[in-house]
């Protein structure tokens, strides 16, 4: 059983939770990646596989090379818009790789447990489905270490692969850009910068059937 204090905690973590791309270069202790990495390990997964690993890092060097991969897709991704959301577009701030003082690459092994984990038969995306779990657990961890996290999915896979020198059949999944920051936004970055706006929640429910309202 929950307290109260211990449910209000928890859904201060998921209200309060944010996706953050600018960063302080203060050191982040090594207590709280421990704890969020082992929140990321602790999430659900099917038939238990875990298909994740962690790769962390902290090299300038490397974190340029992430910096650059990330860009030129930025870049290439212009294409789908055109005019003032084309300038929009790239007025947007989608990754803060250089600055954050720790990026954790989250990947996913497809062939972790063998051919046959448990569940996965039917659908084989739930790999994907559960590091993406692990994800969200240690962006609510990060949350609740006062921490600021970045989800950055702007990238070619064979780049990152390239740069981190991952085994063709394994995923990276996500860059996870993790520093203190004196810009924590109290919206998605998005809606603060009228790209897109959290939809009704009563338009997304329905009752008993697709489509049908109460
Ligand atoms: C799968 C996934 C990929 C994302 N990739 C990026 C990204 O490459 N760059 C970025 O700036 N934000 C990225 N985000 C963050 C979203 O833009 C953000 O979650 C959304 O705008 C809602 O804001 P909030 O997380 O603060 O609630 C990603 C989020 C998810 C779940």
């Amino acid at each position: 059983m929950f307290t109260k204090e211990e449910m209000d905690a928890v859904y201060k973590a998921i209200y309060t939770r944010r996706d953050v791309r600018s960063f302080l270069p203060n050191p982040v202790p090594q207590e709280s990646i421990d704890k969020i990495v082992q929140a990321g390990h602790n999430a659900p997964s099917v038939g238990f596989m875990q298909p994740w690993n962690f790769i962390m890092i902290t090299s300038k060097d490397v974190k340029e090379q992430l910096a650059w991969a990330a860009d030129k897709e930025r870049r290439a991704l212009a294409i789908h818009y055109e005019g003032e959301k084309e300038s929009k577009f790239l007025s947007l701030k989608v990754e803060g790789l250089k600055e954050a003082p720790i990026t954790i690459c989250v990947t996913c092994d497809p062939t972790r447990g063998g051919s046959h984990v448990l569940g996965r038969n039917s659908i084989p995306e739930t790999d994907v489905l559960s590091t993406a779990c692990a994800i969200q657990n240690m962006w609510l961890a990060a949350t609740a270490e006062g921490l600021a996290l970045g989800w950055v999915s702007f990238y070619k896979k064979a780049d990152i692969r390239d740069i981190l020198e991952i085994p063709p059949h394994i995923d990276p999944i996500a860059l996870l850009s993790i520093g203190y920051t004196d810009k924590y936004p109290d919206k998605p970055l998005l809606e603060l910068a009228d790209w897109e706006k959290r939809r009704p929640l009563d338009d997304l429910i329905f009752q008993n059937k697709w489509g049908e309202k109460k």
